[in-house]
């Protein structure tokens, strides 16, 4: 499988970030079925091959293109960077908790499990009890591959028994008489707990020890005892991207203690306050308690539970696992766990013909920086006049009044962008209408966001522009490798795709436009 294009550089980006990510194609899930059926066959060989060689490359990059002086940095976003409101007030929560509660839609993988392979290891040890002593038992999944994500699986620990952490030594002590486990000669075990396992990203995640020592006398004295487990993790990494908030952060989260039902300790290490107070209404739905900044802690804290690093899965898909997601949580389920933490109050969009007179309404994600739509208000008009009342709006830094606006759309549009992450806050059933610029992004426009439409029971509808309808055109002859083989530029890894696919602008043809949103209409029709 080569992947030689798509191999990282030897330096990580300058502050100013002129490295982006790129992406890459997939011979399945393109937005002209009719041409499908042939292609299939023979693509078949090709995409398997560039399926692994993107792979390689999706390790490396963050599938969001902009913003790149965001990588790897700590601090605050400009936009809060004033805001001196931390997120430290009492976080009890009082209201019930559904979290977990609801079974029901639980369902099987959808997306291709072919290329996953699990060669995951684990070390259990298991000391039998003296007396009335917890179980001391580790467990760590640290070797899973996911060929079509190799970020997918970043490593966790869970211990059981007594567990005391000083987040000042940054360390959680395990009292292991046995001292049996996943450990080296100096009984320690180190894990950099933020959930995406990127190489590039790692050296600037905290790295924390679990220390096996023979007895409690071995172990600093508790200066707190919580009854509850405790969850540690990192938010260093692309987090501030909403995106890679919910991939790399709050999904992973959900699937490691959703189920605990809010009785758990959340302890967050690259700590940004400005982070957690941005997302304090999912953070209080999973936890009961006041989230521990690791950074800064000077107590022992002391566990009968504990989970280093966090279970993840694919960006916005989840699939059943009998150990990293045991409880085969959907992202239907974590669409309701945000439903509930945000006070969102719609389950479903509106029924066409329901009520007279209402029209479905419409929202458009509009991007000012790159992959514009340029004739957005030509746009705005056809809709209109197909009867969808339409909003556009911008994404920004409040979450909870974005995720308002797109409960309230029974259809949101997009360009292919970290915008269209806010599908999860659409009803169930609502459609997502993707426009895919130019250059072969159908790897990318499936992985990161048509197939997390369809395991969110959303309808969605998929519009690749044309040639005609790309910026690119200005830039580039037709005879030109960019419209003759855009898998050209992929070849030729991340710079040209930021630098060509990335930056283009697209004009959708509204005639050729037109009845992707007739469907969209009928999806709510049914
Ligand atoms: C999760 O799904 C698997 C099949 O993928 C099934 O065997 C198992 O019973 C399910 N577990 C739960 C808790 O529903
Ligand atoms: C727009 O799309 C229609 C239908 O595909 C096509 O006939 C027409 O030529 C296109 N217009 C332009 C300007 O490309």
């Amino acid at each position: 499988m080569s992947s030689t294009a798509y191999t990282r550089p030897s330096k990580p980006p300058g502050p100013a970030g002129e490295r982006r990510p790129p992406r890459l194609a997939k011979e399945l899930g393109r937005i002209e079925p009719k041409k499908l059926g042939i292609g299939l066959v023979a693509g078949c060989c090709l995409a398997l091959l560039t399926y692994i060689s993107f792979a390689r490359l999706f390790a490396i990059y963050s599938p969001v293109f902009e913003n790149t002086s965001l990588v790897m940095k700590n601090g605050p976003p400009a936009s809060i960077q004033h805001n001196p409101v931390l997120a430290q007030q009492q976080t009890k929560v009082e209201s019930e908790k559904d979290v977990g509660e609801d079974e029901t839609d639980r369902k099987e993988p959808s997306f291709s499990e072919a290329t996953e392979k699990n060669e995951e290891k684990k070390e259990t040890v298991t000391k039998p009890s003296a007396g009335d002593e917890t179980e001391a038992t580790i467990t760590c999944d640290e070797n899973g591959v996911d060929e079509g994500f190799p970020y997918a699986r970043p490593p966790v620990c869970e211990l059981t028994g007594d567990i005391r952490i000083r987040p000042n030594e940054k360390t959680m002590f395990f009292v292991n008489p046995s001292g049996a486990g996943p450990f080296d000669d100096n009984g320690e075990k180190k894990i950099r707990p933020y959930a995406r396992k990127d190489d590039f990203l790692l050296p600037g995640v905290v790295e924390v020890t679990v220390k096996s020592v023979p007895s409690e006398a071995a172990a600093p004295k508790c200066t707190k005892q919580h009854a509850v487990p405790a969850v540690v993790f990192s938010v260093a990494g692309y987090t501030d991207n909403f995106f890679h908030d919910m991939t790399d952060a709050m999904i992973p989260l959900f699937l490691t203690a959703a189920h605990l039902k809010g009785e758990v300790q959340l302890l967050i290490t690259n700590y940004k306050p400005w982070w957690v107070q941005k997302y304090t209404p999912l953070l209080r739905k999973l936890s009961n308690y006041d989230v521990i900044n690791f950074d800064e802690d000077a107590g022992v804290h002391c566990f009968p539970q504990g989970y280093l690093g966090l279970y993840r899965d694919r960006d916005l898909i989840i699939s059943p696992h009998p150990t990293r997601n045991p409880r085969n949580y959907s992202m239907v389920d974590y669409n309701r766990f945000l439903r509930g933490a945000f006070g969102l109050p719609r389950d479903s969009p509106a029924v066409l013909g329901e009520k007279t007179g209402g029209k479905p309404k419409m929202l458009m994600i509009e991007r000012k920086g790159t992959r514009k739509l340029l004739n957005l208000r030509d746009v705005v008009a056809l809709c209109e006049e197909l009867g969808f009342a339409v909003t556009v709006a911008e994404a920004g830094a409040d979450v909870r009044g974005f995720a308002e606006k797109v409960n309230a759309a029974d259809v949101l549009l997009a360009v292919h962008g970290a915008g269209l992450t806010n599908q999860i806050f659409l009803p169930t059933g609502a459609v997502l209408v993707q426009i895919v610029p130019w250059g072969k992004m159908d790897w990318m426009a499936t992985n990161f966001y048509g197939q997390p439409a369809r395991d969110m029971r959303l309808r969605y509808v998929e519009y690749y522009v044309s040639e005609e309808e790309t910026t690119l055109k200005d830039k580039y002859p037709r005879d030109h490798y960019v419209f003759k083989d855009p898998m050209a530029i992929h070849a030729q890894g991340w710079p040209a795709l930021a630098e060509i696919v990335m930056k283009q602008d697209v004009m959708v043809n509204v005639t050729r436009f037109k009845p992707f949103l007739l469907k969209a209409l009928d999806e709510l029709q049914e």
